[in-house]
């Protein structure tokens, strides 16, 4: 089998192949799927797709589904995420096919969705439903909603070639809140053409993941970019999810004065009994020192937000799209704005005198300014991927066109393995705990 690759480097692989094993020491879980799938090789003759963030963790998921006998392809997820010299690791060292270069503009970006879709894949993974959706508009010959670079590779094929294309999909895996809520819109459009698998919404995922690692890599990110002291300064997280309270938390423990903006009343009220200021956006703006939007949605920090900003502000983005930021409008009001002040930090110098930084382009700033979640903690996501693809391909022909939750038991055994692998052990209920916890009879 030949490697196909379009990377920024070959050259850069020994350097990405340190990363990666360093990467793998801390992924005891996944390594042991790892094991599991050499042996029994449950996806042996799938051809997967990933759409990822290309990271040394991610490297290390890719190789366990390779071990389980996949032909794997990977993209990215973002253009600022890849790390070059993993992604030329992968093909040189480990036999992957990978597309996918740091910076790479949009044009470049949807040329690898292409090849992804080109891959004929059976089994596909996403960060943020991409790829999905691209092929979900291929398939219903909906041209005019996809890229450029889509539009022309699907134009080769009849509408019903088009269609046909996809018709081998075995299933998909999810990895983010923002992709299950595209995927969950598509299934009630009635548009989904194949199973997806929420991986996101496993405890296993989004309790860890999204409130440890995110909250760690967003301020770590935050301080790279910036090498500002967190401790006395007064830090806006927008959006009190997962995410959020793992970055108010992590902000809170530097000695960052937190204020939390919210619209949902309970995730509110959660932050306030957390011991967060709450207040509105509008408010927030006049007083914080750092903005970080976690919430998803678009346009939490616009145009009156930026104006009513100290000087000096600094503005990044931790939710996966970048449109939480309303950036055309900081733009508009802006006088000048020098890129790079420091590296992926620009300075929009506004009408009004005022100075505003933005880290990295308003794109997850975790991922664009650290190396994104530590390997820990994306231990337990990737060994829930894997077992939810070797789940997925047994279930073939199975499960509806839809979106489906990761089994228990998949939850039970990663959680399990990584208490083990923290020398952690817990109690078991004895029987009559256990008949208790599940009767009726028994009252004051
Ligand atoms: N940076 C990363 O590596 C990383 C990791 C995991 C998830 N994510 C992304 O982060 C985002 C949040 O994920 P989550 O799991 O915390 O989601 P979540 O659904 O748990 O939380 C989002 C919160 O944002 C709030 N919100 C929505 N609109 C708002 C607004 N206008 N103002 C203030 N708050 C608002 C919601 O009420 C909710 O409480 C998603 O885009 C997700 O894909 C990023």
């Amino acid at each position: 089998m030949s490697v196909s690759s379009d990377v920024k480097d070959l050259k850069l692989a020994p350097g990405g192949k340190k990363r990666i094993l360093w990467a793998d020491q801390d992924m005891p879980v996944l390594r042991r799927v790892r094991d599991q799938f050499a042996k029994a090789k449950p996806l042996a003759g799938m051809k997967m797709s990933c759409c990822l963030h290309v990271t040394a963790e991610t490297a290390n998921l890719v190789r366990t589904l390779q071990a389980g006998g996949a032909e794997v392809m990977l993209i990215a997820s973002n253009p600022l995420s890849t790390q070059d010299d993993v992604a030329a690791s992968l093909v040189s060292d480990f036999g992957i096919h990978v597309n996918a270069i740091h910076g790479e503009d949009k044009d470049t970006y949807y040329k690898h969705v292409v090849s992804a879709l080109d891959f004929q894949p059976h089994v596909t993974m996403d960060d943020g439903a991409d790829l999905v959706s691209a092929m979900i508009f291929v398939a219903l010959d909906r041209l005019k909603g996809v890229h450029e670079q889509v539009a022309n590779w699907a134009k080769k094929f009849t509408p019903q070639q088009r269609k046909e294309r996809f018709a081998q999909v075995v299933g998909s895996m999810e990895e983010t809140t923002t992709g299950v809520i595209r995927l969950r819109a598509m299934e009630k459009d009635g548009v989904l053409q194949f199973p997806v698998i929420a991986v996101n919404d496993a405890a296993t995922k989004h309790m860890f993941d999204n409130r440890y690692g995110t909250g760690q890599s967003t301020i770590d990110g935050i301080i790279r970019a910036t090498n500002i002291l967190m401790a006395g300064r007064k830090v806006v997280v927008s959006g009190y999810g997962w995410c959020g309270k793992g970055v108010a938390s992590r902000a809170r423990g530097l000695g960052a004065q937190v204020i939390i903006t919210e619209v949902d009343p309970i995730a509110a009220l959660e932050a306030a009994m957390d011991g967060f200021s709450v207040m509105p956006i509008m408010e927030a703006a006049k007083l914080g020192d750092i903005f970080i939007t976690v919430t998803g949605n678009k346009h939490i920090v616009r145009r009156e937000h930026f104006l009513a900003m100290k000087d000096g502000a600094i503005v990044c983005n931790s939710g996966h799209f970048d449109v939480e930021l309303e950036l055309p409008a900081l733009e508009e009001e802006s006088a000048s704005k020098t890129l790079d002040v420091r590296n992926q930090v620009d300075e929009y110098k506004l009408k009004n005198g005022k100075r505003i930084f933005v880290l990295g382009q308003g794109r997850l700033v975790n991922l664009a300014m650290a190396e994104g979640h530590p390997p820990s903690v994306m231990d337990m996501s990737f060994a829930t991927q894997a077992l939810a693809t070797e789940y997925c391909v047994k279930q073939k022909g199975k499960l509806t066109a839809a979106v489906h939750t990761v089994p228990l038991e998949i939850e039970h055994f990663v959680a399990t393995e990584k208490l083990a692998s923290m020398g952690i052990h817990i109690d078991a209920m004895t029987s009559d705990q256990a008949k208790y916890s599940v009767s009726w009879e028994h009252g004051t």
